[in-house]
């Protein structure tokens, strides 16, 4: 059996930067808590919650007086609320996710109706539909748009960072189909991450040839999802979060088996699933 890892793998550098402040500034003030979870992978929530590492379920969860934002951001509106509330705020928003925050305000400032592609319930979604002044909606589809009530004519389209990017340019062509009749301007925005982008790629191109794919992340985190999405496009594909869910029975008759990673996916958990792979393959 052979195995190999995708080109890109382990923490992105939104995730990276995130956990690099949380764990400076539980280091030099003992603690800090955490407005939700900072990233989609239990695995790593726990390795933070030894440093103290505390997530707040909500702003009314918060015991301290300093919260950090997570990556995936948040409104200006909650931001407003936590201040209202006199608690610092310590920021990792991601870099790619602000530029998507700053889109969605300049295109709402310019009267435009501004479109998410992307999944609604989302915390970074709910964030960037926050900086639009809620003169926005999230979908992921186009015929939710269609339907909406006196339809401004100008609608600005912009996507949530981790989606496939080959589904946003089928969403904008199907949208272009149904509200170019209409007198309609349309300005899309790519907010898509380019680490995503890297990713998905390189994952592909591994599924391609693999006779069997491991997707290795939460089973709750959107974009390790979209990762096992694609890759099944092209091979078998299993999703797990650890290496004690792989099955024995899926390797029967495989002989070329690749391994790509969500972007909040430790080096650690891949190494132990590499391990795990590689005993197989002696046992
Ligand atoms: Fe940022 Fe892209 Fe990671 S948006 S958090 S670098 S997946």
């Amino acid at each position: 059996m052979r195995i190999e890892k995708a080109d890109e793998i382990g923490f992105c550098f939104g995730v990276r930067r995130a956990v690099d402040i949380l764990e400076r500034v539980a280091r030099e003030r003992g603690g800090v808590e955490t407005l939700g979870a900072v990233v989609h992978n239990q695995q790593v929530l726990q390795r933070l919650a030894e440093i103290g590492v505390r997530v707040a379920k909500g702003v009314d969860d918060i015991q301290g007086d300093m919260v950090a934002i997570s990556s995936h951001g948040v409104s200006p509106q909650l931001e407003e609320e936590i201040r209202a509330r006199h608690i610092e705020t310590i920021d990792t928003t991601c870099p790619f996710v602000r530029r998507a925050q700053i889109v969605a305000h300049r295109l709402a400032d310019s009267g435009f109706l501004v479109i998410i592609y992307g999944d609604a319930d989302h915390p970074e979604v709910k964030g960037v539909l926050g900086w639009a002044n809620n003169k926005g909606l999230a979908t992921l589809d186009e015929k939710v748009i269609a339907k909406v009530d006196n339809l401004p004519r100008r609608l600005g389209v912009l996507c949530q960072t981790t989606q496939i990017p080959t589904h946003f340019t089928g969403f904008i062509k199907r949208l272009i189909d149904s509200v170019f009749a209409r007198d309609f301007e349309l300005r899309i925005i790519d907010t898509i991450c380019h680490d995503i982008r890297q990713r998905q790629a390189a994952a592909l191109k591994l599924a391609r040839t693999a006779d069997l794919m491991l997707v290795i992340g939460g089973h709750n985190s959107a974009n390790t999802n979209r990762l096992a999405q694609l890759c099944s496009m092209a091979t078998k594909t299993y999703l797990i979060e650890t290496a004690e869910e792989i099955q024995p029975a899926w390797f029967q008759g495989q002989s070329y088996i690749g391994i790509t990673a969500g972007t909040s996916t430790a080096l650690e958990t891949v190494n132990e699933v590499w391990l795990k792979l590689e005993a197989m393959k002696f046992g």
